[in-house]
């Protein structure tokens, strides 16, 4: 078993939680990046994100370091805009093959949670997709306590399923 987490974060939630599991797992870990960055002002960020999040549109990203046919298991860590997972994430999702992997997704969120794990399972045909991990951060970006038991409890169910 050789794993790859590959994440996106705009603004270092997802990252952190990248970085833990990446950690946990002994795994490799890559960020994913826009060719050309988000605006610097926050607000024409939001409005970017959202009509590239509600038109399904696919920002270019840099190609991966990591050679992603070499891992059979990958760890996909999105941040949730506007109710879906970040748009470079989907150009990622559709930009590599899959099939035959065995994918475990999650998602950090600011309460509501959207329909991104339904939306990344559809893109991933062929693949064995493990249960997906909702982490939601509060106001002043902590994870929730109860968020926080969650991933503690996941991180030992892939321990004890695919780690073995
Ligand atoms: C463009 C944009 C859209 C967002 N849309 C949502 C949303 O639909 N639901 C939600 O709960 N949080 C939403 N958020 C909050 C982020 O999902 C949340 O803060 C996340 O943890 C950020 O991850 P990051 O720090 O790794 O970028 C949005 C944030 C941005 C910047």
């Amino acid at each position: 078993m050789k794993m790859l987490v590959v994440y996106y974060s705009e603004g270092g939630n997802t990252e952190k939680e990248a970085r833990l599991m990446a950690e946990e797992f002994s795994a490799d870990i890559e960020r994913i990046d826009t060719l050309t960055p988000y605006p610097a002002d926050r607000e024409q960020m939001i409005a970017l994100g959202q009509k590239e999040a509600e038109t399904g549109a696919t920002p270019a990203i840099k190609p991966l370091k990591h050679d992603l046919s070499e891992y059979d298991t990958i760890v996909i860590g999105t941040p949730t805009w506007w109710y879906t997972m970040a748009p470079a994430v989907l150009t990622f999702l559709k930009s590599y093959s899959f099939a035959g992997k065995t994918v475990l997704p999650f998602q950090t969120d600011a309460g509501q949670a959207g329909n991104v794990m339904s939306d990344i399972r559809r893109q991933l045909k062929g693949a064995m997709v493990f249960s997906g991990l909702r982490l939601e951060y509060d106001k002043n970006n902590n994870l929730t306590k109860r968020s926080e038991n969650e991933r503690n409890l996941w991180i030992d169910a892939v321990k004890k399923e695919l780690l073995k």
